[in-house]
């Protein structure tokens, strides 16, 4: 009902009257957030983007106002004239509490039913209901301000990027397949029957052209979709701040990279960060926190125990090692007592999450050790492992005996597990790093074959080119995390820009010529017509904006996530296509056997 506006024009935010408007005639708009009587007025407290700004009613100043008044109800939506007034009881915590509008026209814009969430910061509603009615749910001062803050962090990147000479470019989201590990989602083509179109995981190949364009310097704020298992900090579409540049090695991606961060944290949360940031290889990390991506802001680092226990009579070291594996163990200092064999056994179930078969427990005291493995160890074996763990009395050692990647993916989560159980870790600190060094390949179990770490347009370092046939295992890249806060924000590489080194790269990870042909004929195409050395790094977006807005989930600076199962609760989407539809796209559907 534009109508209603008419001779109405907003002058104020709710949320910016101050003392020194007192006398003014302003003219606000919102929503009712909360209306009461008190004596012969009406209160209404009225919200906008800003805040709250109590507006009075009073039929001496205007009877009109005063009984439209009586019908307005919370989550109407209204437009108030009136003079601003010295409060009559000052509410010190609003920052509005020094004033309050007299109101001497009150117009109702829209009327609401009642919200089935409540209107503030308290609400404690299912996040289910909040994601089917999102639009109530981000009227919340805390949600608004969330996304005011994702909206802060993209501003400065733009005005940094700008300054540095990138250009934003914008790439296809109907493309091909980029291997970034997850699944595709796929997109049928109508004119193209039987073909399918996939959503970019990442602008990858995309901006790797753009290097051989001689565009020098990109970025770009983008969508990216992976079909992938979600989690807390992963969601089927999400947003990466995307970057690269020509003519660079790791170090010129690093430092444009901190002079960005340093300039995020400044801007954003007030906060001066110390660049060079620390860096840790990959190795290093693996080995001291069990983890790529550390939570360096508690101790408990994992140590090796290996060669300490070999040869004892304990069968679980003994099979562990015999099997190529290791005996790896954290010292929890002084936390002997605070963990009873019943807390343990929940640590031991937490483990279990993570592959490890079991947790082996030794309690340091005054005269000994206590342990359930005593008696598998002779006692200087026991000994020499105390002195291994640099243990004193009152610590409590766990070990656990497996593969490497067991070992670390178990004790690298139980060290972080431990610190957030103990209030080890203050939620102002932030712990920023890269991890650099990464290996150029993993080996997939499922696939029973090598597979990029990275993605394979990553460049292998020099001296370890030797290895890419022989012995992928050993081969390290230039490819580098940045890592907050036990997060990864971010990734990147140094790419490869030779036909040559590509094509042996893909040979390594087992594409036949035809099938890199097929999959990147185009990138490889471009590399005959002069690449210049390149290289970049994406964000997490979402990922960052959580952690600087202190929030545990991505979902809650996402203005419209998916749940869990990849579904919108507002929209309802993914839906069902109509026969018609299907037919024009070409694909028929297979009946689900309900067996
Ligand atoms: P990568 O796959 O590491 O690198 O992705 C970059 C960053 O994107 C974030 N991220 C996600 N955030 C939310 N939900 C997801 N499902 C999700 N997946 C990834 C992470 C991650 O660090 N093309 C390369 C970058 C490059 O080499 O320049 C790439 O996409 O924070
Ligand atoms: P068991 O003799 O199998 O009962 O094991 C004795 C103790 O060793 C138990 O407390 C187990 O928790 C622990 N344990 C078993 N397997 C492992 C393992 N792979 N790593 C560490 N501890 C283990």
């Amino acid at each position: 009902m534009a109508d209603n506006l008419r001779g109405f024009r907003r002058t104020h935010m709710c949320g910016v009257l101050r003392e020194t408007d007192i006398d003014e005639e302003v003219i606000l708009m919102g929503w009712v957030q909360k209306n009461r009587k008190l004596g012969g007025l009406k209160f209404v407290d009225l919200r906008d983007r800003t805040g709250l700004c109590q507006i009075v009613f009073d039929e001496e100043v205007s009877v009109e106002a005063f009984e439209k008044a009586t019908n307005l109800r919370g989550e109407f939506v209204i437009a108030v004239k009136g003079i601003v007034k010295k409060r009559f009881s000052v509410n010190n915590d609003m920052p509005t509490g020094q004033i309050e509008v007299f109101a001497n026209e009150l117009r109702v814009l829209a009327e609401s039913d009642v919200p089935p969430i409540h209107i503030n910061d308290d609400d404690n509603a299912k996040e289910s209901l909040r994601l089917k009615y999102r639009y109530l749910d981000l009227r919340k001062p805390k949600m608004l301000k969330k996304l005011m803050t994702r909206n802060k962090i993209v501003k400065v990147t733009r005005d940094y990027m700008d300054e540095n000479g990138f250009i934003d470019v914008e790439t296809p989201v109907l493309t091909k397949p980029t291997p970034e590990g997850a699944r595709d989602y796929l997109v049928p083509s109508r004119v193209n029957n039987g073909k399918f179109y996939a959503l970019p995981q990442s602008p990858q190949l995309f901006k790797q052209l753009l290097m051989v364009s001689g565009l020098d310097r990109y970025y770009q704020v983008v969508k990216c979709f992976r079909d992938e298992d979600l989690r807390k900090d992963r969601q089927p579409e999400f947003t990466q701040i995307d970057i690269e540049m020509s003519f660079v090695d790791q170090e010129d991606v690093i430092s444009i990279n901190e002079g960005l961060l340093k300039r995020i944290f400044k801007e954003v949360k007030g906060i001066d960060i110390e660049i060079p940031l620390k860096r840790y290889t990959y190795d290093e990390a693996m080995k001291r926190f069990g983890s790529d991506k550390p939570d360096t802001r508690f101790g408990f680092e994992l140590v090796e125990l290996s060669n300490v226990v070999k040869g004892s009579d304990f069968v679980v070291f003994e099979r562990a090692l015999n099997n190529g594996g290791t005996v790896q163990a954290i010292n929890f200092n002084g936390l002997k007592d605070t963990y009873s064999k019943n807390n343990i056994k929940k640590l031991e179930k937490f483990v279990a999450d993570y592959g490890a078969k079991g947790l082996a427990w030794i309690k340091v005291e005054e005269d000994g050790v206590s342990s359930q493995i005593s008696k598998f160890l002779k006692e200087d074996e026991m000994n020499s492992l105390v002195k291994a763990m640099n243990a004193e009395a009152g610590d409590l050692i766990l070990i656990v005996a497996d593969s490497y990647k067991v070992a670390y993916d178990s004790l690298g989560a139980l060290r972080c597990e431990i610190a957030k159980q103990q209030d080890m870790i203050k939620d102002d600190k932030y712990d920023l790093l890269w991890v650099t060094d990464f290996p150029v390949f993993e080996f997939s179990e499922e696939d029973n074959r090598y597979v990029a770490k990275h993605h394979p347009f990553t460049a292998p370092k020099e001296e370890d080119i030797k290895y890419l046939e022989t012995e992928p295992e050993k081969a390290h890249a230039n490819a580098y995390d940045i890592v907050l806060n036990g997060f990864e924000i971010g990734g990147g590489s140094i790419r490869i820009n030779t036909l040559d080194m590509q094509q042996k790269m893909f040979k390594a990870l087992g594409f036949t010529d035809e099938e890199a042909e097929e999959k990147f004929g185009f990138l490889l195409e471009a590399f005959k017509f002069g690449a210049p050395p390149h290289g970049g790094l994406a964000y997490g977006l979402d990922r960052l904006a959580m952690i600087l807005t202190g929030s545990d989930n991505i979902r809650e600076v996402i203005a419209f996530p998916k749940t869990q199962n990849a579904t919108s609760l507002l929209t309802d989407a993914p839906a069902i296509a109509t026969i018609e539809q299907l037919k024009e796209l070409g694909i028929e559907l297979i009946e689900e056997d309900n067996e």
